[in-house]
């Protein structure tokens, strides 16, 4: 009997409508679009308005236009994992919200927090339960509004992040196509370097964490990048020696979008030309576990049935891994 696969069979990606340039960046801290842009390599990000609006109404979008494009009924999602950090609420997980509003009652959901590797955290997840035969039909969605933990008063982190949300449908399949391998690693020494410190069970919101902006973004960019240029490198390499792949079978590499020089360091540490290493980071910053699934969203017309893709990240926890993908389209 042939081994059950989980093959993408649609994607779908939303950006919110408000852009915030550079240039608007420039009047709130101290900082400058050529900074950003030779440091980072972002020009603007999108930007989630509105009152009580949250992750859930970004994923929602997505989730129900995978749905409705693919003439399935709600009913016919088993299961949704809904990758993020900026959950809509601590509890209930964001992926109920989603199917909540999206009237997917028929399944089960949860959330996985892996910082910028939710996605390929989360689609292997996806991919285990369907090659176990526990389910046939998984949405994975990122789905991250960075714009509720950033802070607009820190020029280290606030050009760094957006808003977006992403999603895949993945379907078993007998075929040898999909998901075909992956590696998962972390490390959670890496926490001192990259976190939010309240709001959780240790520091609970009090005025004094208030005061002391401690519910956003805490990042030493220095150390993060030194970790994230080389781990994503080697997860890459891990998975192209064991599956006895070289630079010229790889047909995409779809690293996560947190720094211009670090996708650049990883393309060129693992002899990939340029043109193979996908890259939107100018258009949308950081948008943490969206940022895979947007770059799968946008370049699927690039795509070819029986491609090798690697998926790779590396973030908060710290996380990182990367994934064989073989397109099933
Ligand atoms: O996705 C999750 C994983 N996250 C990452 O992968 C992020 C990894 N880290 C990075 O991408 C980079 O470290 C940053 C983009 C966060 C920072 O870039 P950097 O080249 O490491 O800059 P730095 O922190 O070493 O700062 C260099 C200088 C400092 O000034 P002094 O001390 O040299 O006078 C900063 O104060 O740049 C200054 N600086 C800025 N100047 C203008 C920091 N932020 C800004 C800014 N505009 N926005």
């Amino acid at each position: 009997m042939s081994k059950i696969r989980a093959a993408i069979k649609a994607v779908e990606g939303y950006l919110p409508d408000y852009i915030l340039t550079n240039e608007e960046l420039s009047t709130m801290v101290d900082t400058s679009d050529e900074w950003i842009m030779t440091r980072i390599g972002i020009k603007e990000r999108h930007i989630l308005k509105g009152e009580g609006k949250g992750s859930s109404d970004m994923g929602a979008v997505v989730v129900r236009r995978i749905v409705e494009n693919n003439a399935l009924s709600p009913d016919d999602i088993e299961l949704i994992i809904c990758c993020t950090v900026t959950p809509d609420m601590l509890f209930p997980a964001t992926a109920n919200i989603i199917a909540d509003k999206c009237g997917i009652k028929n399944g089960f959901g949860f959330d996985i927090n892996a910082g910028c590797s939710g996605f390929v955290y989360g689609l292997t997840t996806a991919a285990k339960y369907i090659e176990s035969g526990f389910v046939k039909r998984v949405i994975v969605v990122g789905a991250e509004k960075m714009s509720a933990i950033t802070d607009y008063q820190d020029r280290a982190t606030c050009p760094i992040f957006g808003d977006a949300a992403a999603a895949v449908l993945l379907e078993a399949t007998d075929e040898e196509y999909g998901y075909m391998d992956g590696v998962l690693h972390s490390d959670g020494e890496g926490r001192k370097h990259l976190h939010q410190v309240a709001g959780g069970s240790c520091y609970p919101p009090t005025h004094q964490t208030i005061d002391a902006r401690q519910h956003y973004i805490y990042q030493e960019g220095q150390a993060v990048f030194k970790w994230a240029v080389v781990k994503m490198a080697e997860a890459t390499e891990e998975i192209m020696k064991r599956n006895n792949l070289s630079a010229d079978d790889i047909a995409f590499l779809l690293p996560h979008q947190a720094n211009l020089r670090i996708i650049d360091a990883t393309g060129k540490r693992l002899g990939l030309d340029n043109e193979k290493v996908l890259i939107n980071i100018e258009k949308y910053g950081n948008t943490t576990s969206a940022t895979i699934p947007l770059l799968i969203w946008e370049n699927q017309h690039k795509f070819h049935k029986g491609d090798n893709l690697i998926l790779t990240s590396f973030g908060a926890g710290f996380t990182w891994g990367a994934i064989l993908l073989k397109w099933a389209l």
